[in-house]
């Protein structure tokens, strides 16, 4: 039941996420990179663990969330002036720049580990909260198809930034609010920072 709930989800958000799948260029987008760097980190590895990783995450996720930064759709005020002036050609070259860099995968804390691995693979059945492993892929890889981002190896400082923002209703885009949100809210502190250590050792 819960499986097949999850699947036809996934199936209809890929109807409706609006994907951009225009090709970008690699190598204008490193050129425009330059301004990201500072934070992102030249390869789009953070040195920061508040600032995301870039690096390896899927194109059409990369362009579509720089064009919610801009428009307000996903609210931050550091992001927000730094996607603004940008045409769907540059976010584009960007995202191909980024995806094509590779994540260097951090550590997972040792006490968390195991708590973090129960609750990626197997969701929290008491709460009602789905397995992450169903949309973000066994080794956090995602979907592109679908939109559903990268993980493996993200910060856990970041992840847990953002599962507070899906809560708080930050990001108000249809799959944020429809998917992310109603998770991230059933989530303890501490169960969120468990599967955010888990995601940051995982490749
Ligand atoms: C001053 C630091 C800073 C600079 C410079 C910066 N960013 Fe960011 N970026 C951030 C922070 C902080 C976040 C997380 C925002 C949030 O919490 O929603 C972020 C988030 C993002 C995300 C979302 C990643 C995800 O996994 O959802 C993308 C994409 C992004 N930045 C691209 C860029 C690009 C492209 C540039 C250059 C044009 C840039 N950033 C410049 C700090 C920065
Ligand atoms: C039914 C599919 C689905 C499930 C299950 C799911 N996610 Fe997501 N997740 C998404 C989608 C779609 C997005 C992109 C939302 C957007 O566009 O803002 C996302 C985004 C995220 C992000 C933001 C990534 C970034 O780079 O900013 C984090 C963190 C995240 N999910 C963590 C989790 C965790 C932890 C779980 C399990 C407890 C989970 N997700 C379960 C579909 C899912």
């Amino acid at each position: 039941m819960k499986t097949r709930s999850v699947v036809t989800m996934a199936f209809l958000l890929s109807l409706t996420a609006g994907v951009s799948q225009a090709g970008g260029d690699a190598e204008a987008g490193k050129a425009r990179s330059a301004a990201c760097a500072g934070c992102h980190g030249v390869d789009g590895n953070s040195v920061n663990p508040e600032w995301p990783n870039l690096a390896g995450q899927h194109p059409g996720y990369i362009a579509q969330q720089l064009s919610y930064f801009e428009d307000g759709t996903r609210e931050n005020t550091t992001m927000a002036p730094m996607a603004q002036g940008l045409s769907q050609q540059d976010r584009d070259n960007l995202a191909a720049y980024y995806a094509g860099q590779k994540v260097k995968t951090g550590t997972a804390d040792p006490e968390l580990v195991e708590q973090g691995k129960g609750i990626y693979r197997g969701g929290i059945a008491s709460k009602g909260v789905a397995a992450c492993m169903a949309c973000h892929g066994p080794a956090g890889k995602g979907n592109p198809g679908a939109n559903y981002p990268a993980l493996g190896g993200q910060h856990a400082a970041y992840i847990v930034g953002q599962m507070k923002g899906f809560a708080a209703g930050n990001r108000k885009n249809e799959a944020a609010i429809k998917i992310m949100k109603p998770i991230a809210e059933r989530m303890t502190d501490e169960e969120t920072r468990a599967v955010a250590t888990y995601i940051q050792g995982l490749f």
